[in-house]
């Protein structure tokens, strides 16, 4: 049988705790303006399916602030500090022990319905986003980050980065069968599900937009929790990828460097006229 969680010990770890923070602190000033866009009422009925330690949710509720956001993850101990970073807002932002792959939620009940880094980790993501837009009310919206681990580029130094991203996700994703080039695949995943307004854009986290602390940190939290794993599971060893981290983080902590992660923010509509 798949496991239907490969990089549980990963997604458990402090290093993504860490990771998770740096993240969205370089991501969301961006996302916010492609979330700004979408039609929802003022009391919005949000759900983060796969929350992690809150930081989507949160600020979702802080951005929409009559609204009611519901956060659901597998790992308590990431649900338990939500709660308890975010207990001023405990009367609309919820965390409940859930999987995204059997939501034990009715049909059609959110009109905003947020994914955000999971899909890339996870076994059968073509299931969960049946899943997503089963719970999402017909006209209300997805709102997806489908890693792609394609889409990352970093200069040259003694080592050659593009030999790290070519043969690392590839062979982590086929020994773990999930997808880490997903945020290219998830266009046809939504048109063959028939979804409406399918729309793909970018959050451009690099060294000019982004400070470049915050971007590093980001690849310290991966070196920390995936240089293990990358040593199992790739041709790569533990220790070469260790190596490759560190150089791309000294490029991203030059001054004068170079480097960029291309986000893909997929959204689209739940068709007005789809069946329960
Ligand atoms: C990389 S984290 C992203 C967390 C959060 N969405 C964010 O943007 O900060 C991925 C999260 O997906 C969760 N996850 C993995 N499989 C899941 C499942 N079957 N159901 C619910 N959550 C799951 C993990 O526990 C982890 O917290």
């Amino acid at each position: 049988m798949t496991d239907l969680n490969p990089q549980a010990k990963q997604m458990a770890d402090e290093s993504m705790v860490r990771g998770l923070d740096a993240q969205a602190r370089a991501i969301w000033p961006q996302e916010v303006e492609l979330i700004r866009r979408y039609a929802i009422p003022a009391d919005a009925r949000i759900l983060d399916a796969g929350c992690g330690t809150g930081e989507g949710s949160s600020r979702l509720a802080e951005l929409f602030p009559r609204a009611h956001v519901a956060g659901i993850d597998i790992v308590d101990h990431h649900l338990d500090l939500a709660r308890s970073r975010y207990a001023s807002l405990a009367a609309r932002l919820t965390f409940e022990h859930q999987s995204i792959f059997e939501l034990h939620i009715p049909d059609r009940s959110f009109d905003l319905t947020v994914c955000r880094h999971v899909l890339h980790s996870i076994p059968h993501p073509d299931r969960v986003l049946g899943e997503l837009a089963r719970v999402t009310r017909p006209g209300g919206y997805l709102h997806l980050i489908p890693e792609d681990y394609g889409m990352l580029h970093f200069q040259n130094g003694s080592l050659d980065p593009r030999d790290f991203w070519h043969v690392g996700p590839a062979a982590f994703g086929s020994k773990t069968g999930t997808d880490l080039f997903i945020g290219r695949n998830v266009y046809g995943i939504l048109a063959a599900m028939k979804m409406n307004e399918i729309a793909v854009n970018y959050v451009v986290v690099d060294t000019v937009r982004v400070p470049r602390e915050t971007f590093a940190a980001i690849l310290e939290a991966w070196r920390d929790g995936y240089a293990e794993p990358i040593g199992e599971h790739t041709p790569i060893s533990r220790e070469s990828a260790v190596a490759y981290f560190d150089q791309m983080i000294a490029n991203i902590r030059d001054p004068h460097g170079y480097a960029v992660w291309m986000v893909p923010v997929v959204s689209a509509r739940v068709p007005s006229d789809r069946s329960a």
